[in-house]
């Protein structure tokens, strides 16, 4: 499939009606899991720019603009300091950038845990100014009542619990969840809650593979795993960590690339290049004719 930009014209009134498809839907994601099985997981990845997301697109079914890119693009220390001004213009870029997947729109920390009203103002922002389908929130029991406030006023919510990387300051570290069973049982009532309230998938990150399991196994919503279980209805990385753009990586990340290198030796050779005036040649000049 192409990854050439195409513009998503399938809402305008452009006759006929372009190629490609039409975006997945919310209800086509949840439909993947039916009687709490799902047949083939689903592929979510986070993407920040529209490059990466004409990359991603073809190849997954939700692409999530995580708070991430934090870390990953601003090179800040956690993800507390993100704002929503970053997540809206991030996250437009990735609608721009896709036709194909659902996309996903992380609420950062600060903008929504307040009350649901604040949530709701937060949530109608994202979706007004990026044309995201569905926003992301992290916490469990606590934030129920807000998932529901958004779900019965038309805006998808996909929740995150288990290793909720806002509250670090809280938890201390990015550490595995769920080692006590006091922790255990605290995430699976914080799935089930989040369920309830009306999420239409929840992200379970960072926690053992029993309680990931068992997560799984009683959701009737999709349950997409980080640090989880393969298990899981889906699975989701951050892009830059599977391609290996950064020496660091957690344990539950697999490097498919090692993209850094290859960017180093590039540089490398360019800079050489222009050092010894190898670079520009006559094939990359203007020539008078
Ligand atoms: O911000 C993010 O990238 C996330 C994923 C790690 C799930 O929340």
């Amino acid at each position: 499939m192409s990854t050439t930009f195409t513009l998503d014209t399938s809402t305008s009134r452009a006759n006929p009606t372009p190629a490609p498809m039409k975006r997945l839907t919310i209800p086509a994601i949840q439909s993947h899991k039916q009687k709490g099985v799902t047949a083939q997981p689903l592929v979510m990845l986070t993407a920040y720019t529209a490059r990466m997301a004409q990359l991603l697109d073809p190849h997954c079914d939700m692409l999530l603009v995580g708070d991430s890119l934090g870390q990953v693009i601003y090179g800040l220390p956690s993800t507390v300091p993100v704002t929503v001004d970053m997540m809206c213009a991030h996250g437009a870029a990735v609608v721009r950038g896709s036709y194909h997947s659902v996309v996903v729109v992380d609420l950062p920390f600060g903008s929504y845990e307040a009350s649901p009203e604040q949530a709701f103002a937060t949530a109608s922002r994202i979706l007004k100014e990026t044309g995201c389908a569905a926003v992301k929130m992290e916490g469990g029991e606590v934030m129920a009542d807000t998932v529901r406030f958004l779900a019965q006023r038309g805006i998808p919510v996909m929740g995150h619990v288990g290793l909720t990387p806002q509250a670090v300051n809280a938890l201390g570290g990015y550490g595995a969840r769920g080692k006590s069973q006091a922790e255990h049982d605290k995430i699976m009532r914080d799935a089930k809650a989040i369920e309830e309230a009306g999420a239409f998938a929840t992200v379970v990150e960072g926690v053992l593979e029993p309680i990931a399991k068992a997560v799984t196994a009683v959701s009737d919503i999709p349950i997409i795993g980080i640090g989880a279980s393969v298990d899981c209805d889906g699975q989701v990385l951050v892009i830059d960590d599977m391609l290996g753009m950064f020496e660091r990586v957690p344990r539950f990340v697999k490097r498919y690339e090692s993209l850094a290198e290859i960017v180093s030796k590039a540089v490398e050779t360019y800079a050489g290049e222009v050092r010894s005036r190898s670079f520009p040649t006559g094939d990359q000049t203007y020539q008078p004719k």
